[in-house]
């Protein structure tokens, strides 16, 4: 062991960065978008507004709103030649890979307006992932299933239109639910930013380097699919199915605690919050209402609540301020719109884009930031003459 560092495995400790963007306090579960509570934007706003709060500090007047929602929805078609590397893809690639894989390509379509110094270069690479994103997303889908791709249509709002380039089939015009659009915008809204996360202090370490905003929004997408990250809404929902009735719930509890069994309650426990996530909270109030508002009787929601409510009482959660997580319920959400268990953690990067561009941003807007480079303490061999290999 050499060196004379702070150990602290895993960052529980350990402010990489100041940022202006989001506070969270998690023995409180309070959690603040450029100072708005979380509840007032899931309430009052709408995910294209949130993203220009957290883009530029302050909530847009009406006419700053309408020049960025121009914006956006100016740059949101996918060049066409993107649609060679989809056909590259094996049919059933995840569309996580097919995600991270794109946007990081993003950065060899656009590399004339690559200059990560220059705001009006990096304003512009933030309109064009956030633009973007929902094309490629809807992209992922329909070359899983075989479908054509489908085209954005500008005159819909954000939400709107991801949806319809989702499920819109040729030749048959598509009734939009504005009850599922009004549910994603939500959801969206809720995943739109988390300070330091996984992913986003991955994007802002690739970013630390100087590299572009693709290829640093594109490794924070990589980090995202992660089980113990984003991939936990996926793996909710599997996990629910898994379980399959409120019968099985006291043994998925039981396996949960038991050490010598991988497996853990997926979409519980946080490492910030010891107290309720307050984005699950909300979620969960909003799954009773869109399930009954769009008349879906799901038994994965009863099997969830009783997990819940199970764990909640349990000694081994409460000791360890196990909560359920933003992932828990959302899933339950998705189902109920139709977007397929594989999608999940699409729809968490579509809206944790904003985020991470955001502070991408911040980072290269902040004035003597250094490269991000942790230490070790190193725990190998000491220093020793190399062996020829027949003397091995
Ligand atoms: C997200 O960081 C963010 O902000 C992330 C996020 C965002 O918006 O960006 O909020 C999104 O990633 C939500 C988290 C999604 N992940 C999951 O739901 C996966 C299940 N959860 C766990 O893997 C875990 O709780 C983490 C990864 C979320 C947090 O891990 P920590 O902080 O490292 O906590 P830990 O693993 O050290 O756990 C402390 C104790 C341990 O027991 P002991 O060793 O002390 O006996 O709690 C236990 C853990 O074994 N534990 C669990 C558990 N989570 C923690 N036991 C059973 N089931 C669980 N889910």
């Amino acid at each position: 062991e050499s060196g004379c560092f702070t150990f602290d495995p895993g960052f529980g400790a350990t402010a990489s960065t100041k940022s202006a963007i989001t506070y969270i306090d998690g023995d409180a579960g309070v959690l603040l978008y450029r100072g708005y509570p979380i509840e007032q934007l899931a309430e009052k706003s709408s995910f294209l507004e949130v993203a220009y709060l957290l883009l530029n500090g302050e909530l847009p007047s009406k006419e700053e709103f309408a020049g960025f929602e121009h914006a956006v929805s100016h740059h949101t078609m996918m060049h066409e030649s993107l649609k060679h590397f989809f056909r590259g893809f094996h049919h059933d690639a995840h569309p996580m890979a097919m995600l991270a894989a794109s946007v990081a390509s993003l950065s060899a379509f656009y590399h004339d307006n690559l200059d990560v110094d220059d705001p009006a270069d990096r304003k512009m690479a933030a309109i064009r992932l956030i633009a973007k994103m929902p094309t490629i997303a809807a992209a992922c889908y329909r070359y899983s299933i075989g479908w054509p791709f489908s085209y954005p249509r500008n005159n819909l709002e954000y939400v709107e239109r991801f949806l319809h380039m989702m499920f819109e089939v040729p030749s048959e015009p598509l009734q939009l639910n504005p009850v599922a659009a009004k549910a994603l915008d939500l959801l969206f809204i809720l995943h739109a930013d988390h300070e330091q996360n996984a992913s986003t202090s991955t994007v802002r370490l690739v970013g630390s380097t100087g590299a572009n905003p693709y290829a640093s929004v594109a490794a924070g997408i990589t980090a995202l699919w992660g089980p113990a990250h984003g991939g936990a809404n996926e793996a909710v929902l599997k996990m629910l199915e898994e379980i399959g009735s409120p019968d099985n719930v006291e043994s998925a509890v039981r396996r949960a605690k038991d050490k010598n069994d991988n497996f853990r309650l997926m979409g519980f426990g946080h490492r910030v919050y010891k107290n309720f996530d307050p984005r699950a909270k909300i979620i969960r109030e909003m799954c009773h209402k869109v399930l009954a508002e769009l008349g879906v009787n799901d038994p994965l929601l009863e099997v969830a609540m009783k997990l819940e409510e199970a764990a909640l009482k349990d000694e081994y959660f409460v000791e360890r301020k196990l909560y359920p997580n933003v992932d828990f319920y959302s899933g339950i959400i998705y189902k109920a719109l139709r977007i397929p268990t594989e999608m999940f953690t699409v729809m968490f990067a579509i809206a944790r884009t904003a985020g991470w561009i955001a502070h991408w941003i911040e980072q290269h807007e902040t004035p003597g930031a250094r490269i991000g480079r942790p230490r070790q303490l190193y725990t190998g061999s000491g220093v020793r003459d190399y062996v020829p290999v027949d003397k091995r």
